[in-house]
């Protein structure tokens, strides 16, 4: 059985007083037997502000990147040992803006899981092809090369901390969202990588899918058999439409 897991993505957007208002907006929001998993990745500056006021919600932590190192001469990187001292349970890696805007590939990625594995946080690796890739017919190809080389150092043992997001490039902040269909068609590939390597383990990994997540297309999503959960973008950015998605996720599967 796996657990829904939505986790908000804010990206470069909200500091402290804007995570601060969001947290006194959204948490009396929830429901005690919330059935869903449910994290925010704020911004770096706001994780520990952020972490103090989820303290005692049911509503976990996430860091939206890490660097592998565990200190040195890396400007503006933080190590993982930093974000547990924040609170963090969660790290996103692998995103396709980090990808893309910011050259990480997957070699990279694979130290980043290895870093966080080794403190205890749980890693949300991401894989996604363009619109050139899809068009080319070669999403699985892509996807499944992105999905081999960012998890090479995850060992068997620990597979059942890990999260992938299959997060479609073209979809995210287009407002065009995959069809259930083809997300779940990606999904199954994905699921079925994850259990050739993993085995049994592989089959309980939680799967989310991310790119124009609204609480309109959120429930139709989650209805497939391989979609998890979800990574939000901008849906997650007001308390309403990101409690809306949590409404709509239903319980466990
Ligand atoms: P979006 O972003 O929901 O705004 O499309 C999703 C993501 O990039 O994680």
């Amino acid at each position: 059985m796996r657990r829904p897991f939505l986790v908000a993505n804010w990206k470069m957007q909200k500091g402290r007083a804007a995570a601060l208002a969001f947290a006194r907006a959204f948490l009396p929001r929830l429901a005690d037997d919330l059935e869903t998993e449910v994290a925010i990745a704020p911004p770096f500056v706001a994780l520990d502000a952020l972490g103090r006021a989820l303290a005692g919600s049911p509503v976990a932590l996430a860091a939206q990147n890490v660097h592998p190192e565990s200190q040195g001469a890396f400007t503006g990187e933080i190590a993982p040992a930093m974000l547990v001292e924040a609170g963090c349970s969660y790290a996103i890696v692998g995103h396709s803006e980090r990808r893309v805007l910011f050259g990480e590939q997957s070699a990279f990625v694979a130290d980043k899981v290895a870093a966080l594995l080794a403190h205890d946080i749980a890693p949300i690796v991401c894989v996604g092809e363009s619109l050139e890739a899809r068009e080319a017919g070669r999403s699985f190809e892509v996807i499944g090369a992105q999905l081999e080389e960012s998890l090479a150092t995850l060992p068997p043992a620990r597979a059942a901390v890990l999260v992938m997001a299959y997060e479609p490039r073209w979809a995210i902040g287009t407002g065009r969202t995959a069809t259930p269909g083809q997300a779940q068609e990606v999904h199954a590939m994905i699921r079925a990588r994850l259990v050739e390597r993993f085995g049994a383990a592989g089959d309980a990994i939680r799967i989310q899918y991310g790119g124009s997540v609204k609480p309109d297309n959120v429930a139709a999503l989650l209805a497939e058999p391989d979609i998890d959960g979800a990574l939000v973008g901008g849906a997650s950015l007001e308390p309403e439409s990101f409690a809306a998605l949590l409404q709509q996720s239903g319980g466990p599967r």
